[in-house]
C-alpha cells in the first residue's frame, strides 16, 4: 500500500517524500506544481500532476493507486501574500482539503498527516505556546488552516478518519548535503533571503520592523530545520498506522530568535558582512511566535536535533550549491 503525498514536490513535501522512499515506502505524489517543482523527486518517485480541487482527476489517482494513508502539504502558505490575496487562499486551502477529504471517504482511505502552522494561534498570550492556546489568526493564511482543522476534525467525528495535526513554527535549512532546498518564487522566506544576500544575489536584508515589543525590536520566531519535522512526520504517520488516535501538537525547537539574531548567526556561518536595513513593518506579522512542543515529546517521542547554526549551515550548503534553486 501506498502513501500519498499532496504536495509532495514543495519544500517541505518533498523533504518527506525523500525520507519516506529512502525509508523503502511506496510513495505516490500529488502536485499541481504551481509552486512546487519536479526536478526535487527522486528518480522512480511517481508523480500525478493534478490540482486537489478537481475531484475527478483527484478521484481517479485514488481509483488507480493503491492507498494507504495521507500526507497532506499542499496550500498557499505566505502570510504577507494572503493578506492581499485573502480568497486564493479560502479557496486553494479549504476547498483543497474539502475535496481531499472527500476522495478519501470515498476510497475508505481513513490516515491523514496535515501540515497545519503556528499561524492558527495569531498574537498568542503565553510564551511559548501551547496547543490549548486561544485560536485567532491575524492573517487569512492562519485562517484558511484553522479551517481546515475543523473541517478534517467533524470529517474525522462523522467519518472515522483519523488525522494528526502538525502545527509548524518557522522551517528551514535543507537535505544533508544540499541534495534538495528551499525554493520559492518569489522567495519570501527570512533565511532564503538572508542565504541569498550571502550569495551576492541582494544588495541588503530589510528587516520587517524593528519596534515591535521583543529584545531588539524585531520579530521573534521559533527555527526549525526541516529534518526534524520529516522525523515528526514519519513518527505521526507511524502513530495513525498502529492505531493511535487522532492529536494536534505543535513542532518548534522551543527557543525564539529575532530577526537581527537570524541575521548576526547567519553572518557567522557565512563570513559574509550581510547588510540589514530596517523597513516597514509586514501586514499581518505577529510580534513572537515561540513553540511549546510537549505534545510531540509525549505523544510522539519526538526531539528536534537541530539548532539554529545547523539549520543555517544546511541551508547554506543548499544555497551555495545551487544558486539559481533547481534551475541549477
Ligand atoms: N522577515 C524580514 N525580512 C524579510 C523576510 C522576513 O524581516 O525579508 C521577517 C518577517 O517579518 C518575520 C520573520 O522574518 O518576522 C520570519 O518571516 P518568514 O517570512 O520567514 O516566516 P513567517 O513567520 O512569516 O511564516 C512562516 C511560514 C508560515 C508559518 C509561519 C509560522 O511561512 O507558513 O512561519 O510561524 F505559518
Amino acid at each position: 500500500m501506498a502513501i500519498l503525498i499532496v504536495g509532495g514536490a514543495g519544500y517541505i513535501g518533498s523533504h518527506n517524500v525523500r525520507a519516506l522512499w529512502d525509508a523503502g515506502r511506496d510513495v505516490i505524489v500529488v502536485d499541481n506544481l504551481s509552486t512546487g517543482h519536479a526536478q526535487s523527486l527522486r528518480d522512480g518517485v511517481k508523480l500525478h500532476m493534478v490540482d486537489i480541487r478537481d475531484e475527478k482527476s483527484l478521484d481517479a489517482v485514488f481509483g488507480k493507486e493503491k492507498i494507504d494513508a495521507v500526507l497532506h502539504f499542499a496550500a498557499l502558505s505566505l502570510v504577507g501574500q494572503s493578506m492581499i490575496q485573502p480568497l486564493d487562499y479560502m479557496d486553494n486551502n479549504v476547498t483543497g482539503m474539502i475535496k481531499l477529504l472527500t476522495v478519501m471517504q470515498k476510497h475508505g482511505v481513513d490516515k491523514i498527516v496535515f501540515s497545519s502552522t503556528a499561524a492558527v494561534y495569531g498574537d498568542a498570550e503565553t510564551i511559548p505556546i501551547p496547543e490549548t492556546a486561544t485560536l485567532n489568526p491575524t492573517n487569512p493564511y492562519g485562517e484558511s488552516k484553522l479551517a481546515m482543522e475543523r473541517i478534517m476534525r467533524w470529517a474525522s467525528e462523522a467519518y472515522g478518519m483519523r488525522y494528526a495535526v502538525l502545527r509548524y513554527f518557522n522551517v528551514a535549512g535543507a537535505w544533508e548535503g544540499g541534495i534538495i532546498g528551499e525554493d520559492h518564487r518569489p522567495e519570501s522566506h527570512l533565511v532564503p533571503i538572508i542565504l541569498q544576500v550571502a550569495l551576492g544575489k541582494r544588495p541588503e536584508i530589510k528587516i520587517f520592523g524593528d519596534d515591535y515589543p521583543t529584545k531588539d525590536g524585531t520579530c521573534v520566531r521559533d527555527y526549525l530545520h526541516v529534518m526534524d519535522l520529516v522525523d515528526a512526520h514519519l513518527l505521526a504517520l507511524e502513530h495513525l498506522e498502529n492505531g493511535g488516535d487522532s492529536f494536534i501538537c505543535n513542532l518548534g525547537n522551543g527557543m525564539g530568535f529575532t530577526v537581527q539574531e537570524m541575521i548576526n548567526a547567519a553572518r557567522e556561518v557565512t563570513g559574509h558582512p550581510i547588510p540589514a536595513v530596517s523597513a516597514a513593518r509586514r501586514s499581518g506579522d505577529p510580534a513572537k511566535l515561540v513553540a511549546s512542543s510537549q505534545e510531540a515529546q509525549r505523544i510522539l517521542g519526538w526531539h528536534p536535533q537541530n539548532d539554529i547554526r545547523q539549520i543555517i549551515e544546511s541551508a547554506w550548503t543548499w544555497h551555495k550549491k545551487h544558486p539559481n534553486g533547481y534551475l541549477d
